[in-house]
């Protein structure tokens, strides 16, 4: 008998125990039990498509069997679980394999640093390095972007009410739009006359940091011709580059890194969510080797380069990196999900974003959560982001099957639909014009 057969039902003792900071479970208002590849199961045994994939933490499905095999073997053989950044064969493994099927043959010679084990844990790391190498204290963040909740992190995050929660003064970080914020207008054209001014206010940044696609922002896309010309300006006033790949790396757009089709070398790399391939925490920082300028123990944490992570990291990358097929088959799978993503947004007159297999149905705040609850009455989970969670959001696994990703898009359609077809009880809270926005975040 495990605790598996013997599941709880009942919620009643998470909303009795758990602080009221929790929040999937009461999106998904059920126990899960077992998760394989796309798959998620409750306690009533039901099977739940999973579009959601922790957030981009799962890109290889839950339980992965070649990763469980190389977990259980080591942990079976007394592998070492705790070592600080004590050298272990599982942190040599990583760190070599990660050289051989990550940096090699993509010509990209970073030093790699495991700080704390979370994505945030990467993003405090990368920022105070960048300040630290260029003695500069100012962080320049885009709008919309989303960098984590720590309080570094979180002056870098640009969501207003996660920005309130830090109770304190979020500063040393300045805010400009983000690929396409303007419109029409190239923002990078703002930036430049910005900070080329030595009287708008702006002071020169030590870095840029910036998500090629922002997940939690609303999937917002930064082309390839703005992503070039960030980079070029960045080297101008010698500022770093910082990609956040923490969740559109790891393959979620194709590439192992995001910013491959750019053609961007960014200084500084934050990885984290999928770097495991299992669901363990685990962070990396690249970064090119002359900025590697920390003194040992300079920045350190009790949990960094957790073993275990680090065993299943490797088998990861050798089972999904040494050639070129994931790429092709999330290719694939993004070209089948657009496809149904453009019909509905058609239908409905929604506007569609994304890339690879991150995909954004641009709905308004009210239907994108009713979307999510009629999706999990459908036994799909699928989750909403932007600004004012207006975006229905398409994470799945990025292995999962091509007729697993059809059956959960049918899913969805049909949650779409009933959505759209249904009377609203209320009038709809769709998005605010500017000066609505303004009143509602002013109050007036
Ligand atoms: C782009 C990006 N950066 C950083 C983070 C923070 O990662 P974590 O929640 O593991 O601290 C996230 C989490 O969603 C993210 O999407």
């Amino acid at each position: 008998m495990t605790l598996l057969d013997h599941a709880p039902t009942d919620l009643a003792p998470v909303r009795r125990l758990e602080s009221e900071v929790r929040s999937y479970v009461r999106s998904f208002p059920t126990v899960f039990t077992k998760a394989v590849g796309p798959h998620l199961f409750d306690a009533r045994g039901r099977r739940y498509i999973d579009f959601f994939a922790g957030a981009g933490a799962l890109n290889y499905g839950h339980n992965e069997p070649h990763l469980k095999a190389a977990l259980l073997e080591y942990l079976t053989a007394d592998g070492v679980t705790h070592s600080l950044d004590m050298a272990t064969a599982a942190r040599i493994r990583f760190l070599e394999t990660f050289e051989r099927r990550v940096l090699l043959p993509r010509d990209l010679p970073y030093k790699v640093m495991l700080p704390g084990p979370t994505g945030t844990n990467a993003v405090e790391a990368a920022v105070k390095l960048a300040r630290k190498v260029t003695g500069r204290p100012t962080v320049l963040a885009f709008t919309n972007a989303f960098h984590g909740m720590t309080l570094g992190s979180l002056a870098l995050t640009g969501n207003a009410s996660k920005r309130a929660g830090a109770g304190v003064p979020l500063h040393h970080v300045a805010r400009m739009p983000f690929a396409g914020y303007l419109g029409e207008g190239d923002t990078i054209d703002h930036l430049e006359r910005l900070l080329g001014d030595p009287s708008s206010g702006v002071d020169v940044p030590a870095a840029f940091i910036l998500e090629t696609v922002q997940a939690e922002g609303g999937v917002n896309v930064a082309s390839d011709p703005w992503l070039k010309r960030l980079a070029a300006f960045a080297r101008r006033i010698g500022a770093l580059l910082i990609v956040d790949d923490i969740q559109v790396g790891c393959g979620r757009t194709g590439p192992f890194f995001s910013f491959e089709p750019a053609g961007l070398r960014p200084d500084i790399v934050c990885l984290s969510k999928s770097l495991s391939g299992y669901g363990l925490p685990f962070s990396a920082v690249l970064m090119r080797s002359e900025l590697d300028q920390w003194s040992p123990g300079e920045h350190n944490g009790t949990f960094r380069g957790f073993n275990p992570a680090c065993v299943t990291a490797a088998a990861a990358l050798d089972r999904f990196w040494s050639d070129g097929a994931l790429t092709a088959d999330v290719q694939r799978r993004a070209a089948l999900a657009a496809g149904r993503f453009e019909a509905m947004g058609a239908r409905h007159g929604c506007p569609v974003r994304g890339r690879g297999l991150i995909r954004g149905l641009v709905t308004g705040p009210a239907r994108a959560s009713a979307i999510s609850r009629a999706a999990f009455e459908r036994g799909l989970i699928i989750e909403t982001a932007g600004p004012e969670g207006e975006v229905v959001k398409l994470l799945p696994p990025l292995t999962i099957d091509d007729g697993v990703l059809a059956e959960g898009l049918d899913r969805l359609e049909a949650a779409v639909d009933a959505v759209f077809d249904r009377p609203p009880a209320e009038a709809p809270r769709e998005m605010p014009e500017v000066t609505a926005r303004i009143a509602a975040r002013v109050g007036a």
